[in-house]
């Protein structure tokens, strides 16, 4: 780590997320009353950016948008948040991405449909146009938002300068074979551990199981996977943890993988032990869910020290 502050390079995507809260999910052909509308900024790419800059972290972003009014909602988020405009390039021919969110008002559970837009178009060259700063990361983290050629050209980057990768495999989709060679973190959720590893995740014994396969499947290192109430999985070559997530009451469960993402890439940078990374990034996605919103809802660094020392014991080392 240069300075105080781990540095973080995110590949990924940019949306603009239109959320409903409902008190119950419509069936086909049923149209429900909503409770409210929620209109900012989300996508998988922003959000584990955005949880990682608040943890702590000094992040980069190598992201697309459009040239449409979506856009500046991304704009405005990055302008206050602090975060650096200098890797963001613009689509002439395509609108900024966007989500289509129903939250249940009850459980905070979502169901989602993504408009991938100029998320798909990131290129290689855009990419390595950070390459100095991919060099000087403490870690670099991406997801399957964007173009394939832009998580392939930041694996390879980072690769080269020996930076660790960790891949968030959201959302799960078929990949080019090779896609993961020379991810570090592989982090599923179940359903895309499942999807991966041909195991359906229920529990210990079958994460266990599944991330054996993604080891030999896919060859990535450390294999972690969010198991919601139930915790976060770990497994590598010679230790397995489950690590239990402090449970709050959940208001909108939308980017609490990402938050945990986020949170993760920064516990890592900063050296902690990997049982500590593991509880520090399920505070961070702990307290997302207690708010509405994506990218808004992320968590400050205090906030997060305050739930570990609350939840976990002692202030993470
Ligand atoms: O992971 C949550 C995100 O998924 C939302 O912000 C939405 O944009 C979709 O990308």
């Amino acid at each position: 780590m240069k300075n105080n502050r781990a540095k973080i390079t995110v590949v990924g995507s940019i949306n603009v997320d239109m959320t409903a809260f409902t008190p119950h999910f419509p069936v086909d052909g049923e149209t429900v009353v909503g409770d409210r509308l929620q209109f900012g900024p989300g996508g998988k790419g922003l959000n584990q950016a955005t949880a990682a800059s608040r943890a702590g972290g000094e992040v980069i972003m190598v992201a697309k948008i459009g040239r449409d009014f979506l856009s500046s909602v991304a704009l405005d988020h990055f302008r206050a948040e602090g975060m650096s405009e200098k890797y963001l390039a613009i689509a002439d021919d395509v609108g900024t991405g966007s989500a289509i969110i129903e939250v249940s008002s009850v459980s905070g559970e979502n169901k989602i449909i993504i408009l991938k837009g100029a998320n798909e178009r990131i290129t290689a060259a855009e990419v390595l146009a950070a390459e100095d700063e991919i060099a000087g990361s403490d870690i670099v983290l991406t997801q399957l938002e964007s173009s394939f050629e832009s998580v392939r050209a930041l694996i390879e980057a980072a690769n080269k300068h020996h930076v660790p990768v960790v891949l968030n495999p959201a959302p799960f989709q078929s990949v080019p074979d090779g896609l993961f060679d020379g991810v570090d973190y592989f982090t599923p959720n179940e359903t895309e551990a499942e999807y991966f590893s041909g195991i359906k995740v229920t529990d210990e014994v079958s994460a266990s199981k599944a991330a054996n396969k993604l080891m030999e499947n896919l060859g990535v290192k450390h294999v972690i996977i969010t198991l919601g109430k139930k915790g976060v999985y770990y497994k590598d070559s010679e230790h397995e943890l489950l690590v239990p997530p402090p449970v709050m009451k959940a208001v909108d469960t939308t980017g609490a993988g990402d938050s945990f993402n986020g949170g993760l890439c920064v516990a890592l940078s900063e050296g902690k032990d990997i049982k500590t990374a593991l509880e520090f990034a399920n505070c961070t996605a702990a307290i997302s869910v207690t708010r509405a919103g994506a990218a808004p809802a992320m968590a400050k660094r205090e906030e997060i020290d305050a739930l570990y020392a609350s939840f976990y014991g002692t202030k993470e080392s």
